[in-house]
Order: C-alpha cells, then structure tokens, then sequence
C-alpha cells in the first residue's frame, strides 16, 4: 500500500537544506497544520477501515523517519552554525597584550609623606598657606623689611610691589600664630617658588617648615628634635652637626649639617670633600617676628627649621640631576 509520497525525495530534500531557516520552512511543509504529514493522517478516516491500521502504522513510520532525519539534520546545521560563531569570535591569546604602565609615587611625594610623617608622630601639625602671598606675610612680619638685604637672598617673583609667590612657607607660620594662641607645634609642607634657574636650582620647589612655640623651649629641644628627625630619615648612624649661622627671623641661628651619605662622610664631589651636606636651616624664633603676630617675647620661646624637599630627594636616593624630577620621565619615575 502506498502513502502516495516519495520518501526518499522526503529524505534527499532534507538532506540537501543548508540553513537552519530552510530547514524550519520543510517542518512547516510536512508536519505543520496543513503540512503533507499532517495532511496524510487527516485523511485517514476516509481510508477503507480494514486499511486504515496499516496505512496509519504506515503514516507514523514515514512522521519518525522524517523526525529522525530533521533531528540528525538540524543537530549537524546547529553544530555547523556554533562553529562560525566560535570562529568569528576566535580571539588570538598568543598574541602579547597592550602594556598597562602602572602610575608610582613621585619620589618627591614620597619624601613629603615621609617627612610629614616623622613630624606628625612627634605631634607637630600640618598647617598650610596660600601659594601667592602679601609681602607682609612673606617678609615684613617674618623680621625682613622693605631695604634688608636679606630679600635678596630669596630671588622673588613679584606679582605686584604688595603681591608675590611665597619664597619659603614661613608665611604660614605668621599666619598660624597670628590665628592661635601657643602653644604652637605646626609644620608648613608646600611649593615655594624663587626666581633662579640652573642646574641646581628650579624656579619651583618644596619645602617644609617647623614652628614651635611654648613657655620653656629651648636651642636644645631644636637640636634634639632636628637630630632625631635626620636619623629617623637617614637612620641612626648618619653624624650630625649644627653650625651658626644668620636667618632675619631667627637668633640665634644655624644650619645643620649631616655626614655624606654618598661617600659616607670620606670626602666627595657631592660633599665638595668636606663629608658633611648642609640639608637645614633653623633659630630660636626672633622677638621681632613675635612682636610683629601679637605673641609676649617675655614670656614665649620658639624654635623654627626650613628644609628643601628637593635636596633630600636627590640624597636619599642618590640622584645627581634635580632637572630629572619635574622632567616626568616614566623610566626615572618608575623606580621609586
Ligand atoms: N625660611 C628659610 C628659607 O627658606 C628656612 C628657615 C626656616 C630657616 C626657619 C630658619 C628657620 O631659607
């Protein structure tokens, strides 16, 4: 008995499909609603019944042949289909990756941090000032006025004959003690900006600052303080020494020498063969300058210091040219 379909055309057509669409429009075409399958079992009622078994065993043989073939065909299709997709995705990971550089700390930065550190763990505060400052602030009140020849020392840049960049961040020191009363016990980190530009010097830089001002202070709490400060910065064995010297706002006054850490005190270019680097400044705070924010020289004693961050760098690290710092040379900066 004959189903009046040719199976194996069935079976070629599907074979022959070569997308998943062409393939869903023959299930429409056979097994849909009105698909010839379909169809076929729709006319079974009107099959003469002692047929109908068979031509209904018959119908069902030819829907799991079609369903076998259409499953193997749509699996092989499906497969096909994943492996475009995988190879359109493909993502060669031979080959090297674009190199993330990875930001580091200025060396600058770090000695600031360190510095402020050693400071803030013997209770100093960290007080801070405007970068363009009156020359008030910057002289007058600090024991230089307007024809002191010490104001040649610190080559200015004047905005207007009132207004200038700070040469040092003792400003902040008259601006602290002209707000609080003492005791005081601040230090002053910041840029400061002089008008001079060689090989070792920029026309900006950074510097920090000591001011402590109590009832009993002596020049023996500052040299404690300095020395403890060097060590802990440069360790314990590094020798220090203090040498008088002249500051307008401090008397007495001196710098502050430490051995050569790059000859180790034996004598170098860096040390001029001395084995001693100057790397202070610093005094007992001058009656002028308390004179001049309000605060009893009688009854108060002050000791302030100066430093350059600069310079310490360039030691602590041993590096020679102060130029490279503000370069921004990833290859020098990377290494800190
Ligand atoms: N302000 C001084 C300078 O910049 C440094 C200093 C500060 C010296 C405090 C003594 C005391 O040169």
């Amino acid at each position: 008995m004959d189903l009046g379909v040719d199976i194996k055309s069935i079976l070629e057509e599907i074979e022959k499909v070569s997308s998943l669409s062409d393939l869903y429009q023959l299930k429409v075409k056979y097994l849909g609603k009105k698909g010839i399958i379909s169809q076929l079992n729709k006319n079974l009622k009107d099959i003469e019944s002692d047929k109908r078994a068979e031509f209904g065993k018959k119908i069902h043989e030819l829907r799991v042949l079609f369903e076998n073939s259409y499953d193997e065909k749509e699996k092989a299709l499906k497969e096909i289909e994943r492996k475009q997709k995988l190879a359109s995705e493909k993502i060669d990971i031979t080959l090297p990756g674009f190199p993330i550089n990875y930001g580091s700390i200025h060396p600058i930065t770090k000695v600031y941090n360190e510095i402020v550190d050693i400071f803030t763990a013997m209770g100093f505060e960290v007080a801070t000032g405007p970068e363009i400052e009156s020359d008030f602030y910057n002289f007058e009140a600090l024991n230089i006025p307007k024809a002191h020849p010490a104001r040649d020392m610190q080559d200015t840049f004047y905005i207007s004959e009132e207004v200038l960049l700070r040469t040092h961040t003792s400003p902040v020191q008259i601006r602290t003690m002209l707000e609080q009363k003492p005791p005081v016990k601040i230090i002053a980190p910041g840029k400061v900006y002089r008008c001079d530009s060689d090989v070792t010097h920029t026309p900006m830089f950074h510097q920090v600052e000591g001011l402590l001002v109590d009832e009993k202070v002596t020049f023996g709490d500052l040299k404690g303080t300095l020395t403890l400060f060097i060590k802990r910065l440069f360790g314990d064995d590094v020798p220090v020494r203090f040498r008088p010297s002249f500051f307008p706002f401090t008397e007495p006054s001196a710098e502050v020498d430490m051995g050569c850490v790059i000859c180790n005190s034996k004598g170098c270019r860096v040390c001029k063969n001395t084995g001693w680097l100057e790397i202070l400044g610093c005094g007992m705070v001058h009656p002028n300058v308390f004179k001049s924010v309000g605060y009893d020289s009688q009854k108060y004693r002050g000791y302030a210091f100066g430093m350059g961050i600069e310079r310490i760098t360039m030691l602590k690290f041993g590096i020679n040219d102060l130029r490279l710092f503000f370069e921004n040379n990833m290859k020098f900066l990377s290494q800190f």
